[in-house]
């Protein structure tokens, strides 16, 4: 994987294919291998690049980081690709970052899809729990933090079915350092609101939301699908927060035609 040095820091990021670009920002404790199906798919049409966010992946954290940094990692790698306007994926805090981009450099953004995201400030009950986790992973480790966190991300139902995709994705998150994953939640504690982001938006606004999804219910998701002048909103039924996996080729069906809808398909390539 490509990296660059970002304040002093390392930052994995690839890229793939060729056509029109696509850049896809991952969740919390996860890193750019959830986009896997994303990348063998849109690969055929599209530029794919992603990004192992700092502190995730191989990527090492940035101390005392905020969103608005990251935003800022993920435009050292559009820099150093040369990457002309593209259309920004985030998932979960990956849309948090990619409304700080969207703030900072909205010349850049073609499109955004907002993946179980949400563009509100945390309430006060999410920002003390924040400091509880960031305290706890410090303390504990990042094992025995994300095997407490990642299973309620998904449905109930899928999670019973699917032991070894939740596994395999704690196995993964074990390995990123408590540092990077309690620098993350205190990023996540201080952002602030980022409606007006969407409210100017002058890109079109595709958002994702699962109705079973624990981590941002679908109610306060749906209050911010009004903000944008242009957005193609789709639930995706009995889907927690991880549609991605839950509903992979749903969610991959949705961002095709959302991205076909806007005269952006590329030429297919074998
Ligand atoms: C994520 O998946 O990135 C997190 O659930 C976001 C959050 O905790 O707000």
């Amino acid at each position: 994987m490509p990296q660059l040095s970002f304040q002093g820091q390392k930052l994995f990021f690839s890229t793939t294919g060729t056509g029109p670009a696509l850049l896809f920002l991952h969740g919390f404790c996860e890193d750019s291998r959830m986009w896997d199906a994303f990348v063998a798919h849109f690969q055929k049409k599209y530029q794919v690049v992603r990004v192992d966010l700092p502190g995730f992946g191989q990527s090492e954290p940035l101390s005392g980081t905020t969103i608005r940094e990251m935003a800022g990692a993920v435009r050292a790698v559009v820099k150093e690709l040369k990457l002309p306007p593209f259309v920004l994926a985030g998932h979960s805090m990956g849309g948090y970052i990619a409304l700080a981009y969207a703030q900072a450099w909205p010349a850049d953004i073609r499109a955004m899809a907002m993946i179980h995201s949400h563009p509100y400030e945390d309430d006060a009950e999410k920002k003390e729990n924040r400091l509880k986790s960031a305290d706890f992973v410090m303390r504990h480790g990042s094992d025995r933090y994300v095997a407490q966190m990642i299973p309620g991300l998904f449905a109930p139902d899928f999670a019973e079915k699917n032991r070894s995709i939740i596994k395999q994705l704690i196995a993964q998150a074990s390995l990123y350092p408590p540092e990077g994953i309690a620098d993350a939640l205190r990023a996540m504690y201080q952002r602030p609101d980022r409606s007006e982001v969407l409210r100017r938006a002058s890109f079109p606004v595709l958002f994702l939301i699962g109705t079973e999804d624990q981590a941002i219910p679908a109610e306060l998701s749906k209050q911010q699908t009004i903000l944008p002048p242009s957005a193609s909103i789709h639930y995706l039924e009995g889907v927690g927060h991880m549609g991605m996996f839950e509903a992979s080729e749903e969610t991959i069906e949705i961002l095709e035609e959302f991205l076909r809808d806007l005269g952006l398909e590329g030429i297919e390539r074998d």
